[in-house]
This record gives C-alpha cells, structure tokens and sequence, in this order.
C-alpha cells in the first residue's frame, strides 16, 4: 500500500510473518520509487529502475552487477524504514524517526472505531476526491470540529441527524470523537434504528465522520498548500453491502456533491474573513452538555493548536 505523506512517498507492507512495517518508498539505489498504488507482492520489492530487490523487511536482497563491485554489501542498503501503528484497522505512520507513542494522547482511539464500526476490516475504499481548497487547513478542521453550524449550514445533511441528543463528546489529549444517532426523515437512505452518526478529530488534521445509513468510514486529510490555502483528501471507505447499495450511491451523492461543497463554500468565506482587518476573534459557544451540536469540539480544537505553539502549558 503507498501514500503520500506530506510529499514523502511512504509504503506499508506486510511481510510473510504477518506484520505490516512501513518504509519510504524509495529505492537505495538512485532514488527511484519503488511500488505504486496497492496490491499484493510475490518475490519482493522489486525497483522499477534497474531491478535492485528487497525483501518485506527491507533487507536489500540482490542488486544487479554488483558481484564484483569492491566493498558492496546489500546490507549497507537497507529501505529507510518509519514507525507504524495499527489502530483498529487504520494504519497511521509517523515521519518522525523518534516519534511520541501513539498511546500516549490517543490510547483509547482504536476503542472508538471497531465498537461502532465492527466489520472495519473488509471495509472497501469506494471513493477517493481531491479538493483544492483556499483556506488553512486549520480552518478545515475547526468546520469539522463542531455540528454547531450543521442545522444551519447543512439543511439537507442535517435531516440525516437526530439533533435532539446532546451528548458530550469522549476526548484523549490528542482526539475527539463525537457520537449522536441517524435520523429515519432522511428519505433517501433506508436507516435502521438508531444507526449511528459518528465523528472524529485527530491532532493535527485527520478529520473522520461516519454517516448513517451504511456502514462507512469518511477521512478528510488536508495538507498545507502555501498561505490561507490547503489542498483535501477525502477517503470513503464502506462494508460491501448489496442489500443497501443504493445507501452506498446516496451516501456517496450526499457527501460530494452537497455536504462537502457546503463546507468548502464555508471556510473559504471563513478565511477571508480572518484575512479582513474587520474581525479578530470571537466567543465559543457550548452548551452546558458539552455537546458536538455545539462548539466544545472547535475549543479542544484550538487547545490542541495552543499547545502544540507552545502558548498554553
Ligand atoms: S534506482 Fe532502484 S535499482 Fe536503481
Ligand atoms: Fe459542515
């Protein structure tokens, strides 16, 4: 499986002993990557350039001509290899070689996903889009971090909620995660009892909901492209169902073409009015509850952003 992280090219695969270990997907050689989209693998890694081979463990295994080269040892050229964990089915890779343990700020993630989300597993990648977005990425995920704006913003989406729930969402120092439950006047979708709406915020800036209606997974990554501007990644993940594929359309329909222009129409007016000299800042509004329909979410949100410049112990 490749990726692109942060314009590094990144590879996770999984060796015959069963564990997934991720690396830069670049050949040692002259720099060439090495594996494109995703797929199973028989021998090894193969570099598309000039054939040198690894191993699922990175090991280079032979390299052509060198037999006689002074001085080579395939183990002076291992793959760069980069930390890896495995949350309930999402693999998240860190580009720090000494990264901070994924337990520590997001320990009880993985228990959020897999409670809700049970098959997550055979969950099958049915859409991936790509926006060009002139806001901060920052102004993204202060929109995905609250449902204050929801009834409001989002009339069509918001009749897919059952708005009347207030609870309080479940936060670790480094995520949050709201649930509410589907709303059957969505007359779209065929919604069973209290199917979940579910959503999730992960420092810095992976954004997750999941929609009722099917069992799905959205994630929204959005990357720094230059000033007041980001560029989105969204990925829809959904259990195979034929019973409700037609859940599957709409979800896809409602998410792309409605619910995510709304909200890219949104931070963009955002954004240039943070670039006015006509505002500076303004009060959060929660409820007593807590509550997502509010702005708790938005205010963990900006702690995070505080502590992480350090403004904030
Ligand atoms: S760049 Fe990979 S073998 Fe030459
Ligand atoms: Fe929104």
């Amino acid at each position: 499986m490749t990726e692109t992280i942060a314009d590094q090219p990144v590879m996770a695969v999984r060796g015959r002993d069963g564990e997934v270990r991720a690396f830069y997907n670049v050949c040692q050689h002259r720099g060439h990557e090495l594996l494109k989209g995703r797929g199973k693998l028989k021998v090894g890694i193969t570099c598309p350039y000039h054939a040198s081979l690894y191993d699922f463990e990175g090991k280079l295994k032979t390299a052509r001509m060198t037999d006689d080269a002074p001085d080579f040892r395939t183990s002076d050229f291992p793959l760069r290899r980069l930390p890896l964990v495995i949350a309930d089915g999402l693999v998240f890779v860190n580009l720090d070689p000494d990264p901070h343990p994924f337990d520590d700020g997001c320990g009880s993630f993985g228990g959020t996903i897999r409670k809700h989300l049970e098959g997550i597993d055979g969950y099958q990648r049915v859409a991936s889009l790509e926006y060009d977005i002139a806001a901060d990425w920052k102004v993204v995920v202060d929109n995905s971090s609250e449902g204050y704006h929801i009834p409001i913003a989002h009339p069509r989406l918001s009749t897919l909620y059952d708005m009347s729930g207030g609870k309080p969402g479940h936060h670790d120092s480094l995520f949050n995660h709201f649930q509410n439950s589907g709303h059957a006047s969505y007359v779209h979708m065929t919604l069973g009892e209290k199917e979940p709406y579910l959503g999730w915020t992960v420092w810095p800036k992976l954004c997750m909901l999941s929609l009722p209606g099917s069992r799905n997974l959205i994630a929204l990554r959005m990357d720094p492209d230059g000033q007041g501007r980001c560029h989105e990644r969204v990925d829809v993940y959904c259990e195979p169902d034929p019973g409700h594929s037609g859940n599957v359309d709409e979800l896809l329909k409602l998410f792309a073409k409605i619910f995510n222009q709304e909200d890219i129409a949104l931070v963009e007016s955002v954004q240039r009015g943070l670039s006015s000299d006509g505002y500076d800042q303004g009060r959060y509004i929660a409820d007593r509850a807590g509550s997502w329909f509010s702005e708790s979410g938005l205010h963990v949100f900006h702690k995070w952003a505080l502590e992480a410049l350090g403004e904030i112990a």
